[in-house]
């Protein structure tokens, strides 16, 4: 926790002010995630599970049978469940997750809808590498599994480390299947970021608040909008907190200044063209084997396979 304030310190003590995105995951705002999946501007969460239920017999196929799933954050969503129904004779399913809480809260109820599958919930922080465990039977083959183009989170550098412990968490025989979102049409990315209900703004004002409650410091929510701006050249959404005013925040022992009109960045998320995706999956060992999509091709499903 002491860690945890001085990384946020060193983040709002730069020139250009930034917060983690993790922070944007506290209940109220999962419960705004949630939300956002299901509001009409956002394509990706409904884009993604269209193509999965597309192509779910298909994936399983390719997968065989007795595979051992591994996804990466803890996932309850209807995409996982989806695999876990079509996915022959599943090993083991393997959720890894830093919240022990995120991960008891999902296991229960995957727990109750696949008795049969062995579920063996790990807690790691899944940016470094982290020790599997063992199903009563032995798996196939790992597939990792990370869903929702979260990979769209992590810059260049930090994607590719994170694609390299896949690669290594694959294992020999390996597979990962990812969740790819790709360039299109800058205003439909816009507005899915700038919802006309509003709610991708709470979501964002909502780390502040997290802040205030978490670690004691005392942001005025007031004094700060939302800003989504898409950046074609980089290919990514920046997500900003706009200081209204000038200001002074106190986080731990540290005064945090901001300028009228000094942004602090919460989130970039990247979008990706097919060949950029693919030569940047290679850097990390992967090639990509198969593309799902959908019709407008706004976003895909991927299986790539270690070299
Ligand atoms: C969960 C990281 C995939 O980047 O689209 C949604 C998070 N941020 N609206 C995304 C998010 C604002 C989302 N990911």
């Amino acid at each position: 926790m002491a860690s945890e304030i001085e990384a946020l310190i060193a983040g709002l003590s730069k020139p250009q002010k930034s917060i983690a995105p993790k922070y944007f995951y506290d209940e109220t705002g999962s419960g705004l995630f949630e939300e956002i999946t299901a509001l009409p501007e956002y394509y990706l969460t409904s884009t993604e599970l269209g193509i999965m239920d597309s192509y779910i017999d298909e994936i399983a196929d390719i997968v065989g049978p007795q595979a051992s799933l591994i996804e990466f954050g803890s996932g309850s969503s209807v995409k996982t469940r989806l695999l876990l129904e079509h996915l022959d004779k599943l090993a083991a399913y393997v959720p890894v997750d830093i919240s022990e809480e995120h991960l008891l809260e999902s296991q229960r109820d995957i727990r109750a809808a696949f008795p049969h599958i062995e579920v063996l919930p790990v807690v790691a922080d899944f940016t470094h590498s982290f020790s599997l465990p063992s199903p009563a039977t032995m798996p196939r083959r790992n597939v990792v599994y990370f869903p929702g183009s979260t990979i769209g989170n992590f810059e260049y550098h930090n994607a590719v480390d994170l694609l390299r412990v896949m690669h290594e968490e694959a294992g020999a025989g390996g597979a990962l299947l990812i969740g790819v979102d790709l360039q299109k049409d800058p205003a439909v990315i816009h507005n899915a970021y700038n919802d006309s209900a509003g709610v991708t703004a709470r979501f964002n004002l909502n780390m502040l608040r997290h802040l205030n409650r978490e670690f004691g410091s005392d942001f005025e929510l007031e004094s700060f909008r939302h800003r989504a701006t898409y950046d074609p050249d980089e290919g990514r959404i920046v997500i900003e907190l706009v200081s209204t005013r000038q200001q002074t925040a106190h986080l731990g022992d540290a005064t945090i200044f901001l300028d009228e009109g000094e942004a602090i960045l919460t989130e970039y998320s990247h979008k990706y063209t097919l060949d950029g995706f693919a030569a940047m999956a290679g850097v990390a060992g992967f090639t990509v084997s198969k593309v799902w999509t959908d019709p407008k091709q706004w976003f895909s499903v991927q299986l790539l396979l270690r070299n």
